[in-house]
């Protein structure tokens, strides 16, 4: 699953940041974990011997029992809805099925425990080989296993085959989960859709099943659906034939038996879609909404997925193992693509793209999409792991690896440069709080769907990609290449854990001293990563676990990994010198001469942050203000970033940190800026409601004047600078710009949207720039600015448009407006579920709906606890977004009582949002108390605009 949205690119009218996907940080923290390296995990107590022939009583804990294996299934699906709703049509989301699983007993047992939920199960029969029925009482097990349990009035003998037949009736809902409905709208009438996302433990909503990842078995699939509709599923279609029911015209399709898989892989859709005419692979088809495939809207995804897939087929050394790949785009559809072997769905916003409406970021997005979700087809799909809690070998992997895959397809857009600001910066911020998880838990600790769930978050994606890229950089690209395809070719059909790769990557790397196990163990079961403190006039180095807060630190140590580079010297010294001990240990190599600076960490290629003695600091900072050429481009960026981060641990001064922006004035690339920004985003949030924002608005206009010039041809003229990076940059020219009030830029959003207004058939605007410009339009426009954005978002015909919209018109400034649009969430037909968090995030981000947008989440928690509490939505997010400023005592009561109103059971997968809200206020209440004069003090000692 791709779980990432892309979030326009300006998210604050404080402050133009950034980041082209302000990941879905699901920052789904669970317990904290205590392992000491020096030991190894605590194991559970070997199980006392059973005292009868097979156990009795319920198993153990929340994971089906390891009695049978099942083998294979004969599925069958009818949902009865309409696409469309007449005067003679009775609209209905039930759907019915049966199925039949044909399982092996591998222990004896009288009991047969697979998964169920929300389905009503009409009619079940066991049978042995020789088709003799089993008696036997079906009950549900209350509680979050979902387990459906049969007590047999026999045994089911180890060796046998046995086949359990169920009937059963279910819903289709909008909740974005299971088998749902999905909607949209022709020439105003509504449609509808049925479609899947199973993963990770929805599949048991749709058929009970042994809805567990290592459970694979063949899936043969049949959809009755109504006439005028496509049914598609996993494979390809056997058989289509027609039959008549009460009258009325159904189709029935039969796909052909699937590979053996997981069921959370499985997929079925009935739509109206149509798919565009297949272009260079036959094998690779596209559907869509018909109106966005007339529109062409769909040809930049076949074309993507088309050139990507041959070089994952080279780069794996294994062909694609199905014979059809089909992507569809869903209206409704709550991460940005989901992976289902075969049928691979996306929600609108990551397929479909249109020249000259879609930007620049938006493409991108949809080639890292594509590119995540195919390479799930071998690293998930074709090999997966064992249980959950080793998830992030899927999506760290796939995350990893989308990198190579868009490399491939647009190597001029040098994506992987930008691989620190998309994964190891939103890793290493998340993995710096206390509340902080190690990458791969225990087994045990991962338990019921809501512990599954959490493991879908910027941990297990963005720090798993981070420290494979660390490896591979490490052992060398071609060592890991070697390692992926013996490691893919050894355990294909089947499931693995973290060791069964670090094997494959021993045997590939030969005779070395490297044990890849052991270094890796550090990374994988230790929550948080090192600071490593050198100290160039002795040479000592040092590590210790980075927190924030660093009352809570443990006494880990890494294997890491240190790439390093002295002034003077042309190249970095490649060879890794890897930090193993606590330290200090003296090491000649780490010290310097007079003049010279140290920089370690080059490229920032590895998961860790560094700090020297002050002298090397300022050493760094003069190098940066007098020839910051000389200094990598990445690290530019990394030397502020971890300065801003020291800073709030307290390693180094508050004014150590700002004074690394100070070079931003001449600087013109995007990762310096990008990195400037996100951590001044930190200082806005704090201080825009205060004394301090003046001075700070005047320095940021200072420093962003000379890159708003940089790019006034391009801005002026609606051309587009040839560089990918560039293009960015400029969004965060005109964004910060216009944020910071500089008029040139205001007056340029304004003309060019008053431009659109007047002629509403023709927006000039150049699509790279639209969300800045809206948002800066409408943050000094008024009511008619608003209503016509309103109105062109309801009739934009492609989602990155309504995006856009949506985000540009949370700038405004009017409170009555802001709250209109919060009462606009509630209504589904006005915006979209799949859209309401991110909506009032947007609104909260902005100074003047912070209070509107948390009041509005207070008074209506809880309707959102109803309608968004049970799926993947990410409700942590809604907190953590409208809580974000908080950092008044009076804030801080607010929340507390918020806490106490509703209980400690009504925040469901917000409730460790909500705690962290919590501590998090009290953090920001005490770092504005230390730091609010010194910041003042800086910002206006600093000279304003010139
Ligand atoms: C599934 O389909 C295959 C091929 O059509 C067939 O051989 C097999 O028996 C079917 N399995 C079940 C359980 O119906
Ligand atoms: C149903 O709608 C059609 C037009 O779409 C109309 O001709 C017909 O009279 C309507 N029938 C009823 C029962 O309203
Ligand atoms: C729709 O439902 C009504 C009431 O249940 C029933 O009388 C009518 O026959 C149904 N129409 C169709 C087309 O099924
Ligand atoms: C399962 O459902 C299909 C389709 O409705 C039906 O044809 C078949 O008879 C059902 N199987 C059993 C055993 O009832
Ligand atoms: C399940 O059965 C109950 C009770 O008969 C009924 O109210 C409910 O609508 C049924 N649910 C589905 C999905 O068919
Ligand atoms: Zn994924």
């Amino acid at each position: 699953m791709f779980k990432g949205l892309l979030f326009s690119k300006a998210l604050a009218v404080g402050i133009g940041v950034v980041t082209a996907s302000a990941v879905c940080s699901m920052v789904a923290m669970v317990v904290i974990y205590q392992i000491e390296m020096s030991n190894d995990p605590p194991r559970r107590p070997p199980t006392p011997p059973a005292t009868t022939p097979f156990p009795s009583g319920p198993p153990p804990n929340l994971r089906l029992p390891d009695t049978l294996v099942p083998q294979m299934y004969k599925l069958y699906l009818q949902p009865h809805f309409h696409v469309q709703v007449t005067n003679i049509t009775n609209q209905t989301f039930a759907f019915t099925g049966n199925s039949t699983v044909i399982f092996k007993c591998v222990k004896n047992t009288n009991r047969i425990f697979l998964h169920s939920k929300d389905l009503n199960v009409t009619e079940y029969r066991v049978s042995d080989g020789r088709n003799t029925e089993l008696r036997g009482k079906l009950s549900l097990t209350m509680g979050s296993s979902n387990f459906m349990e049969i007590e047999l009035d026999g045994v089911l003998k180890a060796g046998e085959t046995y086949t359990l037949f169920t009937a059963f009736e279910g819903e289709l809902k909008d909740d974005m989960t299971g088998f749902y409905k999905s909607k949209y709208t022709v020439d105003g009438e509504d449609r509808f859709l049925a479609t899947t996302q199973m993963q990770p433990t929805d599949a048991r909503r749709v058929f009970p099943c042994f809805d567990e990842p290592a459970m694979k078995a063949v899936f043969n699939v049949t959809i009755i659906h109504r006439d005028g509709t496509t049914a598609l599923s996993n494979s390809n279609r056997k058989g289509h034939i027609e039959i008549t029911i009460d009258g009325e015209t159904w189709l029935v399709t039969e796909f052909n038996p699937t590979h053996k898989m997981s069921t959370y892989l499985l997929a079925f859709t009935v739509s109206e879609f149509k798919r565009i005419p297949a272009l260079g692979n036959s094998q690779i088809r596209t559907w869509a909404r018909p109106e966005a495939i007339s529109a062409g809207q769909a040809d930049y995804a076949q074309k993507t997925a088309e050139s990507i897939l041959p070089a994952f087929e080279e780069l794996y050394d294994i062909k694609y193992p199905l014979s059809k790949l089909e992507q569809i785009a869903i209206p409704d559809f709550s991460a940005g693509g989901m992976e289902n072997w075969g049928l691979i769905s996306y929600r609108e916003g990551a397929l479909l793209y249109e020249e000259g409406v879609s930007s620049t970021a938006n493409m991108e997005w949809i080639a890292r999409v594509i590119s995540h979700e195919l390479a799930h087809q071998w690293f998930g799909n074709l090999v997966t792991m064992k249980w959950w809690n080793d998830l992030w070998l899927n999506e760290g992997f796939a995350t990893y690896i989308s990198y190579i895959g868009i490399d491939s397809v647009h190597p001029e857009w040098k994506i992987s440069d930008r691989f620190v600001l998309y994964e190891t910066q939103p890793a290493l911020q998340v993995d710096s709080l206390a509340t902080s998880r190690p990458l791969s838990p225990r087994a045990e600790d991962v338990q019921t769907p809501a512990n599954i769930t959490q493991q879908f978050d910027q941990i297990t994606y963005s720090k798993g990609a981070s420290i494979l890229r660390m490896l591979s950089i490490y052992l060398k690209d071609t060592v890991f290449q070697k390692g992926i395809k013996t490691y893919l070719k050894a355990y294909q059909y089947s499931n693995t854990e973290a060791a069964d790769f670090w094997r494959h990557l021993q045997e590939a790397l030969g005779p070395a001293d490297i044990n890849v196990a052991q270094v890796m163990k550090t990374w994988t079961q230790q929550m948080g990563y090192p600071l490593i403190t050198i100290n160039t006039k002795t040479g000592d180095v040092s590590q210790q676990h980075f927190l924030l807060n660093q009352t809570s630190t443990r006494n880990f140590v890494w294997y890491v990994p240190v790439l390093m580079l002295k002034s003077g010297s042309n190249e970095p010294d490649y060879k890794f010198d890897p930090v193993t001990e606590k330290g200090p240990v003296r090491r000649p190599e780490y010290r310097t001469e007079e003049d010279q600076w140290l920089l370690a960490n080059v490229y920032y290629t590895g998961y860790y942050r560094v700090n020297y003695d002050q002298g090397n600091w300022e050493k760094l900072l003069k190098q940066l203000n007098m020839n910051p050429q000389e200094i990598p481009v990445i690290n530019r960026g990394q030397l502020i970033d971890d300065a801003f981060n020291l800073a709030r641990a307290h390693h180094v001064n508050t004014t150590l940190a700002l004074n690394t922006t100070k070079f931003l004035y001449n600087e013109t690339e995007l990762i310096p800026w990008e990195f400037g920004l996100r951590n001044l985003k930190y200082f806005i949030l704090m201080f825009d409601r205060s004394e301090v924002y003046g001075p700070m608005k005047a320095y940021m206009r200072k420093q962003v004047t000379p890159l708003y010039t940089h790019f006034k041809n391009y801005t002026d003229n609606s051309t587009v600078p040839e560089d990918h990076a560039e293009q960015y940059n400029q969004i965060n020219a005109i964004s910060v710009a216009c944020a910071n009030e500089l008029p040139e830029c205001q007056n340029m959003a304004s003309a060019f949207f008053k431009g659109w207004m007047d002629d509403p058939e023709k927006n000039a605007i150049q699509s790279n720039l639209k969300s800045a410009i809206y948002c800066s339009a409408i943050a000094v426009g008024g009511e008619k600015e608003w209503d016509f954005a309103w109105e062109a978002y309801i009739n934009a015909t492609i989602a990155s448009e309504k995006d856009k919209l949506r985000y540009g018109m949370s700038c405004s400034r009017n409170i009555w407006i802001l709250n209109r649009y919060l009462t606009y969430t509630l209504d589904p037909s006005k915006i979209r579920k799949m859209d309401f968090v991110s909506t009032v995030n947007y609104i909260a981000a902005n100074v003047a709906g912070q209070s509107l947008a948390w009041e509005f989440v207070q008074s209506h928690w809880t309707y959102i606890i109803q309608e968004y509490g049970g799926g993947i939505m990410p409700l942590g997010n809604l907190i953590d977004g409208v809580t974000e400023r908080f950092s008044s005592e009076l804030e801080l009561k607010q929340l507390k009582q918020f806490q106490k109103d509703h209980g400690p059971d009504s925040f469901g997968s917000a409730t460790q949002a909500l705690e962290q809200a919590i501590e998090r206020t009290g953090a920001n209440i005490k770092w504005v108390k230390e730091n609010k004069q010194t910041v003042l003090d800086w910002f206006q000692r600093e000279p304003a605009d010139k």
